[in-house]
């Protein structure tokens, strides 16, 4: 999507993809700067670990704990996270406006802490978050509460059924920010099959291949109103487009090339 959107403003840039295994991440850093490079996007497992490496950090990216894109800037390293905004500009154009919300999110890794801050800085009323592993949401919690600081209640559950039904029962938006649904396990869903799906809840799936996950497809049986992962992936590219170019990113270009590269 990214090189639709260069050809398309007529700039003589490539996106490439550069291997970088957790041994050699300082050195593909270091590279960066001195390779001619205007940035890079940072994806799982790297979005934490690459934090100490970066001369800059923005203050929504520190508060998140994750860099998702970089930019170099006279050979200066500068960690942005553009998750959050992408993800609330996906939900908006959707038509949900999260502030005065409840919202149930499961997972705890950088897309949930990208998501949960978004929603506290969107001014959900309170924020749910269930994960398998429950020391993971509770430090979370943790971190995000002197940003929440009052305004949004923050609660870490462990992943039970019992949670789940409880939780969704009284929220308005439900988040998948797990990797469970995501190719090659797509026959995967984080919403139980033997339970009908809460029609009431507006379902937000964050994994994006497939487009349609069974989660959304258990939800749209129910009649319940779905965002996919795909709209959130093009967002927070156009804001990466936006922060290394400097110019407004094809929106329409980005999701044609996005859906078609997933089609293909
Ligand atoms: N649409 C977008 O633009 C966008 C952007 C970022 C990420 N994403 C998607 O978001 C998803 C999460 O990404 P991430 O970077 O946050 O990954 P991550 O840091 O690896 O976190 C994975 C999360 O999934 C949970 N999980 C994994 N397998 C599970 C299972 N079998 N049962 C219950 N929970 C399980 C993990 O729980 P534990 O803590 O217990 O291991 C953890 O909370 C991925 O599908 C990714 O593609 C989408």
């Amino acid at each position: 999507m990214h090189n639709a959107a260069f050809d398309a403003l007529g700039l003589k840039w490539r996106y490439v993809l550069l291997p970088a295994p957790r041994e050699r991440l300082e050195a593909a850093l270091a590279e960066l700067k001195v390779s001619g490079y205007a940035g890079a996007n940072v994806t799982t497992p790297h979005k934490q670990v690459v934090m100490p490496c970066l001369d800059t950090i923005t203050k929504e990216a520190q508060a998140m704990g994750a860099v998702n894109t970089i930019a170099v800037r006279d050979g200066q390293l500068g960690g942005y996270n553009t998750d959050g905004a992408g993800f609330l500009l996906a939900l908006r154009a959707s038509g949900f406006e999260p502030r005065g919300q409840r919202a149930v999110v499961m997972g705890a890794g950088g897309a949930a802490r990208a998501v949960v801050h978004g929603l506290v800085g969107a001014g959900a009323q309170q924020v749910v978050l269930l994960n398998r592993t429950v020391a993971r949401a509770r430090a979370m919690v943790a971190d995000l509460a002197g940003y929440a600081d009052g305004r949004c209640e923050l609660h870490a559950l462990p992943l039970t059924l019992e949670a789940l039904v409880e939780s969704t029962r009284v929220a308005d938006l439900f988040v998948n920010a797990t990797t469970l649904g995501m190719w090659p396990r797509a026959d995967a869903s984080p919403w139980p099959s033997h339970l009908p799906f809460p029609a009431h809840l507006v379902v937000s799936d964050l994994v994006y291949n497939p487009q349609e996950t069974r989660l959304l497809s258990q939800a749209r049986d129910s009649g319940a109103q779905c965002v996919g992962g795909l709209e959130m992936l093009v967002r927070q590219g156009a804001l990466a487009f936006q922060i290394w170019t400097g110019e407004s990113a094809p929106l329409e270009v980005m999701r044609r090339a996005a859906r078609e590269a997933l089609e293909r």
